[in-house]
Formats: C-alpha cells, sequence, structure tokens
C-alpha cells in the first residue's frame, strides 16, 4: 500500500501509445514506487484539468512505471488526450479490491473483454502468464468494433496467442478486408465446450451492454452467479466511499469493487446502466 492513499503521487508522463482511433496508452512514472492490484483502479489527476479513475493495464510487478488506457468519452478523458510526453500528472490510490487470484488457483480463467474493458484485463493477463502453472489454462474471447479498434495489437493479434496453456479467439463486429477471423459480438466465439465450467472463473470487463450479454451467456453455460467476477464502472468522485456517487446497492464500487461477483450484485436493479 502507498503511505497516503488521498494524496496525489506527482508523476510524469514518460511515452504516450495510439492504441486505436479512440484509445491511447500513457506509461506513467510515479516519483516514489506505486503498488497495486491487479483490478485495482487510481484516480489519476491533472491539476486544473480534472481527475478521473482509470484501472492501470500494466502488470502489478513493474513497481517503477505503471500504463494506463484511456479512452476518449468526455471532457477530462479529451483534454487527457492531448496531453504530451514529459507533462506532469498525479496519482492517488490504489482504491477498491482486486481480482481475488488465489480463488482461481487449480481453475481455467474464462476473460471475457472487449473495448477499454481490454485494459484491466491486460493487467490480470500479464499477472496470470507470470504464473500460469498456477491455472488450469487462461481461456481469451476479445472483441471490438473493428480490427482497429482492437487494443494491444501487438500481443493481442501477435505473441499473447502464442503463449502455452492461453487459447485465445477474437472477434470483430465489422470486418476490413484484412480480417481473417470470425465477425460477430464477443458472445458468438464463447462456447460451453471451451472448459470444464464447473472448475472455471469467468472474468468479464467491457461496455454495460457486453458484460450484460456475456453475464447472460456464462449463465447459459451453467456458470453459478459466483463463478462470475465482472469489473464494475459507476461515476465516481472521491473514490474511497465517502461521497456516495458509485453506489449499487449496498455497495460502494469504489471500496466494495470495482471488482465483484455476479453473486454480490445480481438482485440489485439497473446494475448494467
Ligand atoms: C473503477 C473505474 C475504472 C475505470 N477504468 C478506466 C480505464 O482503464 N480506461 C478508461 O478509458 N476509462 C476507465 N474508466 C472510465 C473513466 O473513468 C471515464 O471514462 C471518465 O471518468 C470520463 O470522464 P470525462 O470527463 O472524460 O467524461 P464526462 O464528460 O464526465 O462524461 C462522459 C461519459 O463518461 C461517463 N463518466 C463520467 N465520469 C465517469 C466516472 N468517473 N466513471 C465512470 N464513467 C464516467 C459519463 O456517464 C458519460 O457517459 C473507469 C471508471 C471506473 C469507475
Ligand atoms: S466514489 Fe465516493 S463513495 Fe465511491
Amino acid at each position: 500500500m502507498n503511505k497516503n492513499l488521498y494524496q496525489p503521487i506527482s508523476s510524469e508522463i514518460i511515452k504516450i501509445i495510439d492504441e486505436s482511433p479512440t484509445i491511447r496508452s500513457y506509461v506513467i512514472v510515479p516519483e516514489e514506487p506505486f503498488k497495486f492490484e491487479t483490478g485495482q483502479f487510481v484516480e489519476l489527476t491533472w491539476p486544473g484539468v480534472g481527475e478521473a479513475p482509470f484501472t492501470p493495464s500494466s502488470s502489478p510487478a513493474d513497481t517503477e512505471k505503471m500504463e494506463i488506457s484511456i479512452m476518449k468519452v468526455g471532457h477530462v478523458t479529451e483534454l487527457l488526450h492531448e496531453c504530451e510526453k514529459g507533462q506532469k500528472i498525479g496519482i492517488r490510490g490504489p482504491y477498491g479490491n482486486g481480482y481475488p487470484l488465489d480463488d482461481f488457483i487449480g481453475k481455467h480463467v474464462y476473460i471475457v473483454g472487449g473495448g477499454v474493458g481490454l485494459a484491466p484485463i491486460r493487467s490480470l493477463f500479464l499477472t496470470l502468464i507470470d504464473r500460469i502453472e498456477d491455472f488450469k489454462s487462461i481461456v481469451c474471447r476479445f472483441g471490438a468494433r473493428t480490427p482497429d479498434d482492437f487494443i494491444y495489437k501487438e500481443a493481442v493479434f501477435g505473441h499473447w496467442q502464442e503463449i502455452e496453456g492461453v487459447d485465445m479467439k477474437l472477434t470483430v463486429d465489422k470486418a476490413d478486408d484484412n480480417w481473417k477471423g470470425n465477425v460477430g459480438v464477443v458472445t458468438t466465439i464463447c462456447n460451453e465446450q471451451d472448459v470444464d465450467v464447473s472448475n472455471t472463473v469467468a472474468v468479464i470487463c467491457g461496455p454495460p451492454i457486453m458484460m450484460k450479454f456475456a453475464t447472460l451467456k456464462m449463465l447459459e453455460f451453467g456458470f453459478k452467479p459466483a463463478q462470475i467476477y465482472l469489473s464494475m464502472e459507476k461515476n465516481m468522485s472521491c473514490g474511497f466511499g465517502k461521497c456516495g456517487h458509485c453506489m449499487i446497492g449496498k455497495y460502494y464500487v469504489c471500496k466494495d469493487g470495482p471488482v465483484f461477483t455476479y453473486e454480490q450484485i445480481k438482485d440489485y436493479p439497473n446494475i448494467w446502466d
């Protein structure tokens, strides 16, 4: 844990990577070592501009630098897309819970992700492959709107596919002339036969509509709600359980999440909004 969770640590953006037409990754070096667990989030502060929550996409094993992938959706993220290498920003956190990796030991990990949801998934994936012998297999089913919208293209289209113990399939909603893979939403590449459901955990992260249909698909395959892990996003302000902006039922997404099992939240209304 960092010394003061509420005090931003001054940090420098040392590299910017254009991932897709709307998403950029920022390699950030905090002035002091920064620890987080995969799945936790940070608040990124640009003094005078604003603040927003993001989940690091890098491995927690790297405490010297951190990567954050940001999709341009509104005021703060548009301004963050303007910033350049060398920009000083603040990072506070980490907040919330991470993925309970010890509960995944000895099981297949079935990861379904899409869009900027691949950011937390990349961090999880890098963590899992570091200790891949602990898991039965890692099954990845990733989707994007078009091939150009995939982030981490080099890894996703390349070396991640070759890792022993990893079974990866990709799909796009709309192909281009070079796309040879599946066309259709991400659930079209999920099959009940992919894994032994009784010994599998599912991890789902992406746009709310994708999370909803992927969860329904997992339930159809026979997953129990407690076997499905969801990375939830709600509008946030403080990030540490004070302002009440981020509630799902009795839970603070910032403090009790952002990772929840479907079992925990399934009975609350509007969880996919
Ligand atoms: C735990 C958590 C982790 C996240 N991780 C990432 C990430 O890794 N990469 C990434 O690109 N985005 C991530 N987000 C979403 C990101 O925080 C929002 O896109 C950002 O705050 C929008 O700010 P804005 O000023 O650009 O948009 P606004 O102009 O405020 O709004 C544009 C849209 O974004 C939604 N939005 C606004 N503020 C938030 C907020 N604080 N949280 C969620 N949605 C919001 C609004 O409902 C609206 O639909 C995460 C959100 C949470 C809660
Ligand atoms: S963001 Fe303030 S209580 Fe969760």
